[in-house]
């Protein structure tokens, strides 16, 4: 059934259940679609996107439709009000976009112009912009990363199974989302993040920097009768996301230095997430392989001043990087 069709019956069946006595005079006068509202209790904004005051679901960028369940095309770069991906097709990221709703830069070039935060009014300098790959955000990061766990691919019999990962530094937040054929199936959001960087040094050939994400908080939801969250023959795991995992979580990404444009070798880690990896597939984490970008100045490109210099690499290495 399609999303848009579970929602309108859960809200008939709301309006008919909470109301019995209203239900008698003629319901179907009501114009269901115009009195879709994110404040009615069956109503959910997917991603934990915010319910307006007008009742609308305020879509993290990369997702819109009234329920922020439709992966947005086009490119980061467009603002909020992107094209949204037709029904079975994959998106066509503009050029130097790509992941699954073409959040994620790949070139510098895709980056002339990119609405910075903070210096909206300001044109940036389009030559002085880089899409910066390290994968630990200075304002907003987006990753799409392949799940690599061996019996999780077998399982999926060929369909890719994919995440998408982005953190927010302001607000020390991260989303996770996992899709199977480009399909989300579930998605979660992560609070009190702090980023951590180490390097480790002595190869001549460069160095392997990792990068992690340890949040203390995750909840994560199932999308209704999707692949591992009820479809039919498929795992059900909607209970399982809803009351076991809890965190604290965390996200780790190691990326050589020599070879800037290769997939970062990653891992998601949550107790009762690894408990379920390991029952189901022997592994201990969930393993991907990961590209990041983020559009910046290349000023702010993290340790731009010593990039060069070892020393800086240590002392860097365990100090959380944002400021609270
Ligand atoms: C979109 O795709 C879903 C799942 O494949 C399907 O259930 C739904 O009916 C489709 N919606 C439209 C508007 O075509
Ligand atoms: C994921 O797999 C696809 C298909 O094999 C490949 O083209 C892409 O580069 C991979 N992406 C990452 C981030 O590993």
């Amino acid at each position: 059934m399609a999303p848009l069709g579970v929602i309108l019956h859960h809200l008939l069946l709301a309006l008919v259940l909470s109301a019995p006595i209203l239900a008698l005079q003629s319901p179907a006068t009501r114009d269901l679609t115009k009195s879709l509202n994110c404040h009615l209790p069956q109503f959910t904004c997917a991603q934990y996107g915010v319910c307006d005051v007008q009742g609308e679901c305020e879509c993290p960028a990369g997702w819109g439709g009234v329920d922020c369940l439709s992966p947005q095309c086009d490119s980061l770069a467009d603002g909020p009000n992107r094209r949204l991906r037709e029904n079975g097709t994959s998106c066509e990221c503009k050029d130097g976009w790509g992941g699954i709703n073409c959040n994620v830069c790949k070139t510098d070039a895709a980056c002339a112009g990119f609405p910075l935060p903070g210096s909206e009014k300001v044109h940036p300098d389009p030559e002085g912009m880089t899409c910066y790959k390290g994968g630990d955000a200075v304002f907003g990061m987006h990753q799409i990363c392949n799940v690599t766990n061996r019996l999780v691919l077998q399982e999926a019999k060929g369909r890719p199974v994919q995440a998408t990962f982005s953190c927010d530094a302001r607000s020390e937040t991260c989303g996770f989302q996992l899709w199977i054929a480009e399909v989300e199936s579930f998605y979660c959001a992560l609070e009190e993040c702090v980023v951590k960087t180490a390097s480790t040094s002595g190869y001549e050939e460069g160095f392997v920097k990792s990068t992690t994400y340890a949040c203390e908080q995750i909840k994560c939801s199932c999308v209704h009768e999707r692949i591992l969250c009820g479809e039919s023959g498929s795992v059900d795991l909607t209970e399982f996301l809803r009351e076991e995992i809890k965190g604290p979580a965390s996200f780790t990404c190691s990326r050589s230095s020599s070879d800037s444009n290769s997939a970062a070798k990653c891992t998601f880690a949550e107790p009762a997430a690894d408990e379920l990896i390991s029952d189901m597939f022997g592994d201990d984490h969930i393993t991907m392989g990961c590209e990041a970008g983020e559009c910046i100045k290349y000023s702010q490109i993290p340790g731009y001043q010593q990039r060069a210099s070892e020393d800086y690499n240590k002392q860097r290495a365990f100090a959380p990087t944002w400021r609270i």
